[in-house]
Parts: structure tokens; sequence; C-alpha cells
């Protein structure tokens, strides 16, 4: 009887130190790290260590937020989706395939000035048939343009996805390209041509 409640108190030692320990990493401490990390980027750079309210949502519900939250991240999203000043969605394929398997930008200390931005598609997805190295996080996009009626419901759909992912789905695993200013609306809208035009590799 006393071994066992030894024991216990053995365990009980052991027990309560863990919730101690992980205390003593608390939020303030990690954030005064990684501000300390960061200390000599560029107003830019740290701009990107914080969460944005979306983010904070998402990562808060594990990608799942409740009904209210869903759509209050939807509004917010769309709410920022801009257009080129053409107003034309739909551009050149032949720009935006040559910088679909470019995953080029937004380095920290290595960007050069001028230099195009890739769209990195490919990294989560399969595009023209004859490429043979993409990613599988999201759903291949061969064919996209053959198998859809183009009409200007669609080319917005296409450009406001690759504008904002998630305006069309939360905590979307796909990467806001234009409204964190990756991509311009310009090229965002030489994406929907890639992923559209019958011209496009995409749909041979
Ligand atoms: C980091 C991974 C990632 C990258 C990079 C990425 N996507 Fe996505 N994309 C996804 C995921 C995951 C989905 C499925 C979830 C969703 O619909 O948001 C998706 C969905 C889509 C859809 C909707 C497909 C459908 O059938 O509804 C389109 C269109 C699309 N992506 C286009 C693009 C284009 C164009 C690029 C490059 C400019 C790109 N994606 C880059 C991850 C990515």
């Amino acid at each position: 009887m006393k071994t066992a409640l030894k024991m216990s108190a053995v365990l009980a030692a052991c027990c309560v130190a863990l919730p101690a320990t992980a205390q003593e990493v608390s939020s303030e401490k990690l954030d005064a790290v990684i501000e300390a990390a960061f200390a000599n980027a560029s107003a830019d750079v740290k701009n990107r260590i914080y969460q944005d309210e979306t983010q904070a949502v998402c990562s808060k519900y594990r990608d799942n937020p409740p009904d209210e939250l869903w759509d209050a991240v939807l509004e917010r999203e769309q709410a920022n989706i801009a257009y080129p000043e053409s107003d034309v969605l739909m551009g050149d394929w032949q720009v935006a395939m040559k910088e679909a398997n470019n995953g080029y930008g937004w380095r920290i200390g290595d960007d050069k000035p001028g230099r195009v931005v890739g769209g990195n598609c490919y990294a989560c997805h399969q595009l023209a048939p004859d490429e043979v190295a993409y990613g599988n996080l999201g759903p291949s996009l061969t064919g996209y343009g053959k198998d859809r009626v183009i009409d200007d419901q669609l080319i917005k759909a296409t450009y406001d996805k690759i504008y904002n992912a998630q305006a069309v789905l939360p905590c979307s695993q796909m990467p806001r390209f234009g409204a964190n200013g990756f991509l311009t609306p310009e090229q965002v809208a030489d994406y929907v041509a890639m992923l559209l035009s019958p011209d496009s590799p995409v749909n041979e």
C-alpha cells in the first residue's frame, strides 16, 4: 500500500511537471523569439510572420470553422478580389504556361527586383499532360477547359479561384495568389487563359 502511495506520488510529480514545462513556452515567449529572429527583416517580410484573420480562424478550427465564421471568411476574402483595369479576365495562356512551373518569388533576401514571380501551379496540380513532374495536393487540372462550357460566369469563377482560393473555399490549402500580392491581376488572367483556352496545352 505504502509502495503504491509512493508510486502515485512519483507519478503525480512527473505529471504535474509536464504542463509546467509546457507553460514555460508561452505564446508571448514564442512571439518574442520569432520577432527577434526577424528583427532585421524588411517590414514586408515581417508582416508574413503574423497570421491574418482568416488564417487565425482556420488554425483555431483546424480548417473547419463553424458556419458563421465560414461565411465571414467567404465574405472577407471575396471583398479583396481585384480585377485587371482592362476588365479582361482571360489573358495570354502562353505567358502563364511559361510560369506555371516556376516557384520563384517572395524569397527572403534573394528576390531580384523585376524578376517575374511564378505561379508554381505544378507543385500541386497536374496541368499539361506531357509534364511528368507535378504534385497532387490539388486536383488534376488537365483538360480543365475541355470539360466545361466557357462563358463569362466560368471565366470569372476561375479568375476568382486563382486570385483568392479562400474566397471560394475557406481554409483551402491553395495560396491566395492575387490577394496576397504574389500575382498581379493581369497574371491571374493569364492563368485563367492557361486553364480555359482550347489552344492551351492543358486542354490538348
Ligand atoms: C500549395 C498547393 C497549390 C498550389 C501551388 C496551387 N494550387 Fe490550385 N488548388 C490546390 C488545392 C488543395 C485545391 C483544392 C481545394 C480548393 O478547391 O481550394 C486547388 C484547387 C484549384 C482549382 C479548383 C479546381 C476545381 O476543380 O474546382 C483551380 C482552378 C486551381 N486550383 C488552379 C490553380 C492554379 C492556376 C495555380 C497556379 C497559379 C494553382 N492552382 C496553384 C492547391 C494548390
